[in-house]
């Protein structure tokens, strides 16, 4: 299975690196619009995007909310598509015109869990209707590229809004939003005692009330992004190929 990744950053090298160490088992290939960052890895890539598409199985987009625009749609013509930079997908727009190419080419596009956890149950728990879900994101202000020097709410609002505003960094309340199939609520704060990403979600539901909170470990290379959600990624393309599925 060729994997294809765009985006030679850091959940690239994360990507590259489990190849290295076994963990994944795929061709790999790259594209990116900073050659410089592809020669680093020192994997095979290509600056010429459909000759990068060719024999590709999935497309990973480990880039932006722009390259999901730009790049999304020609490579669902060719490919399954893992979409990182999820607030893109809030975009009704852009994610009927994915949804339409992915009907029209019989091909699948896929959200990984990213940087939290309980989309499990969240998806589950749509099937009779979500009430309220809210998500509290804490980071240090250098993450966030803000200048705070004490614990401050920097914003509060609705899904889009957020991911418009701060599109690398709350990424993982569109995938809420999806999984609920409602808008999210979302606060974030910036918090220079704290050198995690955590993400608290509090879903009300007539089945279950959740609470979630995940304390990520930011990347070393890019404090914006956790570890985590490299690792979803690498997890969610490893279970392609199990037969066994576990969880929603
Ligand atoms: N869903 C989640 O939970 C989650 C978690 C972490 C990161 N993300 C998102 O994943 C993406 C990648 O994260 P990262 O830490 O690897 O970022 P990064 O900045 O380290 O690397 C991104 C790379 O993509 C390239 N790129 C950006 N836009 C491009 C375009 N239009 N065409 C071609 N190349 C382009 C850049 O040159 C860069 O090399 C970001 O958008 C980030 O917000 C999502």
């Amino acid at each position: 299975m060729r994997l294809c990744v765009i985006g030679c950053g850091n959940v690239g090298r994360i990507i590259a690196k489990a190849i290295d160490e076994g963990t994944l088992r795929v061709d790999l290939k790259y594209y990116d619009r900073n050659p410089k960052k592809c020669e680093e890895l020192g994997k095979p890539y290509s600056m010429n995007f459909e000759e990068f598409l060719e024999g590709c199985a999935i497309v990973l987009e480990a880039a932006s909310q722009q390259a999901v625009r730009e790049l999304g749609p020609k490579a669902l013509e060719k490919a399954d598509l893992i979409v990182l930079s999820v607030g893109a997908l809030l975009d009704d727009e852009l994610l009927s015109k994915l949804l339409d190419v992915a009907e029209r080419f019989n091909k699948r596009i896929y959200v990984p869990s990213g940087a939290i956890a309980g989309l499990d149950a969240i998806k589950a728990l749509s099937l009779v209707g979500i009430d309220e879900i809210t998500l509290v994101t804490t980071k240090n202000p250098k993450a966030l590229g803000v200048n705070v020097k004490e614990r401050k709410v920097i914003f509060e609002g609705e899904a889009k809004e957020a991911v418009n505003k701060f599109p690398f960094n709350i990424n993982v309340v569109a995938a809420l939003s999806l999984a609920a199939k409602k808008p999210a609520k979302v606060k974030i704060v910036a918090d220079p005692s704290v050198d995690k990403n955590i993400h608290e979600i509090y879903v009300k539901s007539k089945a279950s009330d959740l609470h979630v909170r995940v304390e990520n470990v930011p990347s070393p290379t890019n404090p914006k992004t956790s570890y985590l959600a490299a690792l979803s990624v690498i997890e969610l393309v490893r279970e392609m190929e199990e037969r066994l599925k576990v969880g929603t």
